[in-house]
This record gives structure tokens, C-alpha cells and sequence, in this order.
């Protein structure tokens, strides 16, 4: 295959990946923009290819290597995740190019085995080891749990660059390569959209590896993650982004996500909301019908309290609920106050199940939860104002602490 040409990155760096623009669903993260799988050919003495990508884009990834190198004179590969959006065509590429090394870390080289079994002797790289690559030299970081066990992170010391791997990176398709050539809000919307589905389980660990990147004390001037854009200026913008999402710091803000079967928990919603604004608390407004998982996690994100909004049907809560629940569960937000309301017309046993949820994910109640028998008349919405003020009192207070 030809047509797809590499860009050049950094003086020995070209970017060799590719972009998505049809990815709408990540392993269950809605993915509106698309995504890119990043992969990227070192140029010293001789080529080293980083990361592969999916395996449908294989021959496009092979094309932009081969717009600077034939695929045939790559002699190592470096995975540093073995997850499928950036190993998945490694087993074929090592078939095609026979490379004479290919790297991982220890727990890269047992789940490279464990998914492909393949044959191909992968060889284990060290915390901390430093390589000498196709004549440069390189220092490896194991990440472990950001994201998964297997996952590092390599510096190129010639460039000052740094391989993120998933790390500092976001799903997004773009036409231009660089950071600084796009929409700032943009990336940053993206970037917390990222860091919210795919890494929030492990904000400790983030805090940690950039206070050991801080310790290093090697200077940075690029960081090449797997997806997303690469940034070669203002790096401080995104360390400092992710520094601030990985603390969780409540922020003066309220989310209310909910459902509706006849407009009546929808009715709740809007009268909450207005009680949060109007005593100064930001509330955002998730209807689930129409917005993801995805979509609310991100708002989640440093949020001061979730509000979950469910009519009772079949003895239980809105299934949109249960889904948004149980995945916000998995992904174990912190600093979160919670609480519960919805219409109900017989039994109403879905305002206990949504707190029990909420034990569950050891959030800290807001406020009781407020039940509205079938359509709320002037007294029950004033009543969801007033909780409405309720929450935003706590909320503020936290905000502020
Ligand atoms: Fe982008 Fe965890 O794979």
C-alpha cells in the first residue's frame, strides 16, 4: 500500500500511525470524535519502530515506515502496551519484518504471550533501564496500572522526548499532528474526557509518576502519548491538566443525571437544577436519553456531587441508570457527594436502590433522597428547589474547603 507518508516529530522521530475517524465506541467509551493510534519510527543508526497500531490500519502504518525506511531495515520494535488499539498488528508485522529485537515490559512480554501466542522472543525491559536503540539511547519507566499492568513509558534522551504511551493522551481524529495546531478547548474537553473513562481508577499512580518524572530531573521538550496529539509546546498545560484531574479537587459544581418515563423526574431534575444555581452552585444537566456514560464521567470529573434522577419501573431503577451506575462504580470517582430522587407511582423502591448504589461506591450522602408521588405539583417542585439548595450549600463549602 502507498499514499500515506510519515510526519516528522522531532529530529530522529516520524509519527507512522494512524487516524480513526470512525471510532464511535471505545470498549464502551463513546467516542464522538474518533481516535488516532499513534505509532512512531526512531531514525538513528538504525530504524526502531514504536508501538504498533489496530490491526486494520497495518498496511497504512507500513506505507508512512515505508515513506521514510523500507519496513524490512526496522530491526527493533518497542511495545509499551500490549492492548490491542496498539499491539494488535504487531504479530503480523513481526512476521513481515522479522525484526531482531522486540521489547516490552516484564508484564508486556507475559500479556503480548497470553493474547497472541505467538512464537517471537520478546525480550523484557526494565524500570528504569536505559538502552542503547538503533544507536540512541533510551530510559524505560514501568507504569504499572496506568492503564494496565504491562504498560511504560520510554525517553528518547537525543530529542527529550518522552513516549506516554495511553498516558496524557485522548481520543481524538485530527488532520493536524501537533498540539499546538489545534482547538486548546477542544484537547483539554477531550483530554478530561480520556483521563475520566480510561484512567481515573488510577489518579494515585499519575500523581505519583509525575512527581517521579519531576525527580528525574530530565528535561522535556516533547511527549508523544498513543493517542491524541503530540505536544511539543506547553507541556505545562497538560502536565497541569492531568495533575488536576488526578488530585479530584472538588469543584463548585453539581451533576444531575436522569431518566424519565412521563416527564415527571425530568420536571424534578430542572427544579433541582435551578435550587443549585440560584443558591451558586454550577449544576449540569445530564438527560440520559440522549447523553452516554461516557459523557457523564467526564463531567464527574473534580464535580462536587452526583445527582441521580430515576422514576421506579418494574420495582427497580431506569436501566440507562443501572448501565451509567454500574459503570461509574468500576471507575471509583472520589471526593463525590451523592444523592437521589425520582417520581414514583406505586411501590417507589428506586430512590433506596440508587443509595445503595451509592454505598456501594462509598460516596457520602448530600442530602436525603427526595420522592415525588406521580406528576410534582407547585409544592413538590418547590420542595426540589429547596434540595436543590440543599446540595449546593455542601457543595460550596467543600469547593471552598
Ligand atoms: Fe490505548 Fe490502553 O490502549
Amino acid at each position: 500500500m502507498s499514499g500515506f507518508r510519515a510526519v516528522r516529530v522531532s529530529e530522529h522521530v516520524f509519527w507512522v500511525g494512524a487516524v480513526d475517524w470512525a471510532l464511535r465506541d471505545f470498549h464502551g467509551y463513546s467516542t464522538q470524535r474518533g481516535s488516532t493510534y499513534n505509532a512512531f519510527l526512531v531514525m538513528g543508526e538504525q530504524p526502531v519502530l514504536i508501538d504498533t497500531v489496530k490491526a486494520p490500519y497495518r498496511d497504512e502504518m507500513l506505507a508512512r515506515v515505508a515513506s521514510v525506511v523500507s519496513p524490512k531495515e526496522v530491526k527493533v520494535i518497542v511495545s509499551h502496551h500490549a492492548e490491542m488499539d496498539h499491539s494488535g498488528c504487531l504479530p503480523q508485522v513481526i512476521e513481515l519484518i522479522r525484526p531482531e529485537k522486540v521489547y516490552a515490559s516484564t508484564m508486556g512480554v507475559k500479556n503480548l504471550a497470553d493474547q497472541f501466542h505467538h512464537p517471537h522472543q520478546i525480550t523484557a525491559v526494565k524500570d528504569g533501564e536505559r538502552l542503547k536503540l538503533g544507536g540512541l539511547d533510551f530510559t524505560f519507566l514501568e507504569t504499572r496500572m496506568l492503564h494496565w499492568p504491562d504498560s511504560m513509558i520510554s525517553y528518547l534522551h537525543a530529542d527529550e522526548l518522552v513516549f506516554s504511551q495511553d498516558g496524557f493522551g485522548m481520543h481524538l481524529a485530527t488532520p493536524h499532528l501537533f498540539a499546538d495546531e489545534n482547538d486548546l478547548s477542544v484537547l483539554r474537553y477531550e483530554g478530561r474526557k480520556y483521563f475520566a473513562n480510561i484512567l481515573l481508577p488510577y489518579s494515585a499512580l499519575i500523581l505519583k509518576l509525575l512527581e517521579r518524572i519531576k525527580t528525574l530531573g530530565i528535561s522535556i521538550k516533547v511527549i508523544a502519548p498513543d493517542h491524541g496529539p503530540v505536544w511539543r509546546k506547553d507541556l505545562g498545560t497538560l502536565l497541569g491538566w492531568n495533575e488536576k484531574w488526578a488530585t479530584q479537587q472538588p469543584e463548585n459544581r453539581a451533576v444531575i443525571a436522569y431518566d424519565t418515563m412521563w416527564q415527571s423526574t425530568a420536571l424534578m431534575a430542572r427544579s433541582i437544577a435551578d435550587g443549585l444555581r440560584e443558591a451558586g452552585a454550577e449544576p449540569i444537566v445530564m438527560p440520559m436519553n440522549c447523553l452516554t456514560r461516557s459523557d457523564v464521567m467526564t463531567e464527574l470529573l473534580c464535580a462536587g456531587a452526583f445527582l441521580v434522577g430515576s422514576p421506579t419501573i418494574n420495582s427497580t431503577i431506569f436501566p440507562t441508570l443501572a448501565d451509567l451506575l454500574s459503570y461509574a462504580k468500576g471507575l471509583k470517582p472520589k471526593n463525590l457527594l451523592a444523592a437521589a430522587f425520582g417520581s414514583y407511582g406505586w411501590s417507589g423502591e428506586a430512590c433506596a436502590e440508587l443509595e445503595r448504589w451509592f454505598k456501594d461506591m462509598g460516596l457520602e450522602s448530600a442530602a436525603p433522597a427526595l420522592k415525588v408521588k406521580f406528576v410534582p405539583d407547585g409544592a413538590a417542585l418547590e420542595g426540589c428547589r429547596k434540595f436543590g439548595e440543599q446540595v449546593a450549600q455542601r457543595v460550596r463549602e467543600r469547593a471552598k474547603a
